[in-house]
Formats: structure tokens, C-alpha cells, sequence
């Protein structure tokens, strides 16, 4: 069984937060998509956005997926708009539990701003209608995951519990059957 989680969800659901602490919860690496692609391109995910466009970004993400799809015990938490392109959830394996991180536009907007770290795609004049827009636009792709969890009430702390007991559970299930 591969033991591979990919965390899926708007920005701002507590995808890298969550992420982490799950990841050290399980002894296994973590792995935030834009901080690898930042480090690898030498400019922030904004900037790439403005000297290359998002056609690239999304290249460079679906690059770093084939890359990463083999790796076992790992956390990976894709940019929010990774699941758009449909062959990358596929390609990561077979077992691998896809886990969408619920979060309302209201609330991603708040953390988003809290985090200080500049998303080009909310760089734009009504940006919670831009958020809804986007959970509009992706819930289906988001839907494909394993498991929810609506995180808006919740700690990263939480979610990560919450995703642990849900693998647990998962584990119990698996090894009975
Ligand atoms: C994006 C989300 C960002 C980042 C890029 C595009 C998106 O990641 O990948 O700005 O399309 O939703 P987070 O979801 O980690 O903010």
C-alpha cells in the first residue's frame, strides 16, 4: 500500500500549516509545492505569474508532480489550483489519499491576508468574489478526493488530527478486509 497523502483546497484552507504537522505527526516528509517551485525557478510563485504567465507555473507544477509522484510516506500540498489540470491527481499512485480541505471564501480570505504571502490570484479588484468564483469553478475537481473536511472552525492542529484519524480508520479497514 503506498502511503502517500495529498492535500487539495482553496488557498488559504491550511494546505502547507496542516500539512506540516501532519507530515511530522506521521514521521513522513512534507512537501509544499510552491516553496520547491520557488526554490527551483529563484522567484516567488507572483513573480512567476508576472514574467511568465500562469500557463508556465502550471507546467512547472505538473513538472514537480511527475517528479514527486513515486515518493513514499509523504505529505504533499499542491498550489490550490493544482487539480484543474485532471492527469495530475492521476498521476500520483494508485493509493495515494487525495484529501480536500474544505474552507469558505469568507474565511480563506481572512487566513490568505493573515499569511501575508502575496497570491497573484487574488491580486484583483473584488477578491472574495474571485474566491467564490474559484470554489465554484473547481469544487468538482475537488470533489474527487478521498475525504473533506471543513476546516473553518478548526486549528491546522485539528486538521491534521482529523486527517490522521481518517488514515487510521482507513488502515483498520484495509488490513481487515
Ligand atoms: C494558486 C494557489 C497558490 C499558488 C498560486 C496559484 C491557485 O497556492 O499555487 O498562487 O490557483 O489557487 P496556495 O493554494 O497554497 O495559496
Amino acid at each position: 500500500m503506498s502511503e502517500q497523502v495529498v492535500l487539495v483546497g482553496l488557498p488559504g484552507a491550511g494546505k502547507s500549516t496542516a500539512g506540516r504537522i501532519l507530515a511530522d505527526m506521521l514521521g513522513w516528509q512534507f512537501v509544499d509545492f510552491d516553496e520547491v517551485i520557488e526554490a527551483e525557478a529563484q522567484r516567488t510563485v507572483a513573480e512567476i505569474f508576472t514574467a511568465l504567465g500562469e500557463k508556465e507555473f502550471r507546467r512547472l507544477e505538473a513538472d514537480l508532480t511527475k517528479r514527486l509522484a513515486s515518493l513514499n510516506r509523504v505529505v504533499l500540498a499542491p498550489g490550490g489550483g493544482w487539480v484543474t489540470n485532471p492527469e495530475l491527481p492521476t498521476l500520483l499512485m494508485q493509493h495515494a489519499a487525495m484529501i480536500w480541505l474544505r474552507v469558505r471564501p469568507e474565511t480563506a480570505l481572512v487566513r490568505v491576508r493573515a499569511s501575508g504571502v502575496s497570491r497573484p490570484l487574488l491580486q484583483v479588484p473584488d477578491a472574495l468574489a474571485h474566491i467564490a468564483r474559484l470554489l465554484t469553478e473547481r469544487a468538482m475537481h475537488y470533489d474527487r478526493a478521498d475525504y473533506a473536511i471543513d476546516t473553518d472552525d478548526l486549528t491546522p492542529q485539528q486538521i491534521a488530527e482529523s486527517i490522521l484519524e481518517w488514515l487510521t480508520r482507513q488502515n483498520r479497514n484495509d488490513s481487515s478486509s
